[in-house]
């Protein structure tokens, strides 16, 4: 782990890792245990993963623990993740304090549950005044829900007229998007070998470097992110460019 952590380049560190953590279910299954066994240990690696990046001092980390579409699943693993997830907030503030970690959420919060939204705002209220790493929870979350929700808040403020008509550029439409003030992130991290994106940052996403790995989230650690880092340190962004041109820039 040593020898990993020393091939990454402290100056090529991404500004923003994303990650759809994946295979807790059938990473249990596999153990012969139910799927909320799964979602259980999942925790412990969002711990590690946390950690990690706070100590390479990366300034975003974007989980994605519950999808719009997730809600779809049978009621007693919905109910299961959602007590997890008070649960886990509930115990993780003071570490995130101690750590200097603002915690962030985006996502459809008006589905969340009473309990699970009141301890979210307390959360988000006892840490917004912590300056390290940001963690992003993405939860109720989808992107075609969350562009659908930009056009519609959009188209109403050019009706009051706060907004003119016919000057949407880029700049304008990510203000309607849960991810305002959010840089995109530049890494995305999928686990447990399903090669999708399955409604995640499909507009933040546009240039992201991508990076899936067959280890399922409950097994996945430091290690594994600085070998996703490592990877990503090794590519050529080029943004539409030629390599040539991107090369000549960094002369
Ligand atoms: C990811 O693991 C966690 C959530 C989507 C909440 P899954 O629960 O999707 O696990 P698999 O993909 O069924 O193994
Ligand atoms: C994506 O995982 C959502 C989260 C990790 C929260 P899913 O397990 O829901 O995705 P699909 O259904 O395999 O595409
Ligand atoms: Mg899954």
């Amino acid at each position: 782990m040593e020898d990993l952590l020393y091939k990454i380049d402290k100056q090529k560190m991404p500004q923003h890792i994303a990650i759809i953590m994946d295979g807790n279910g059938r990473w249990a299954e596999e153990q012969g245990q139910d799927r909320l066994y799964g979602h259980f240990h999942g925790v412990e690696s969002v711990r590690n993963i946390v950690e990690g990046c706070a100590e390479l001092q990366i300034e975003y980390l974007t989980l994605y623990a519950f999808s719009t579409e997730n809600w779809d699943r049978p009621e007693e693993e919905v109910n299961g993740l959602m007590s997890l997830l008070v649960e886990t907030i509930r115990k993780e503030v003071p570490t995130l304090n101690k750590n200097n970690i603002k915690l962030q959420v985006i996502g459809n919060l008006g589905m969340l549950p009473n309990s699970v939204y009141n301890e979210l705002q307390e959360a988000l209220e006892m840490t917004k005044t912590n300056t390290g790493l940001t963690l992003v929870m993405a939860l109720s979350y989808s992107s075609r829900w969350e562009i659908i929700n930009a056009v519609q808040k959009i188209v109403d403020d050019v009706k009051v007229g706060t907004i003119a008509n016919a000057t949407i550029t880029n700049e304008i439409f990510e203000k309607y998007l849960c991810t305002k003030s959010i840089p995109d992130p530049e890494l995305v991290i999928r686990t447990s070998g399903e090669y999708r994106i399955s409604n995640f940052l499909l507009y933040q996403l546009a240039y992201a470097e991508l990076y899936f790995t067959s280890t399922r989230w409950p097994e996945f650690r430091k290690n594994n992110l600085y070998e996703a880092i490592i990877d990503f340190q090794s590519r050529e962004r080029r943004f539409g460019k030629t390599g040539n041109q991107i090369k000549e820039e960094q002369n």
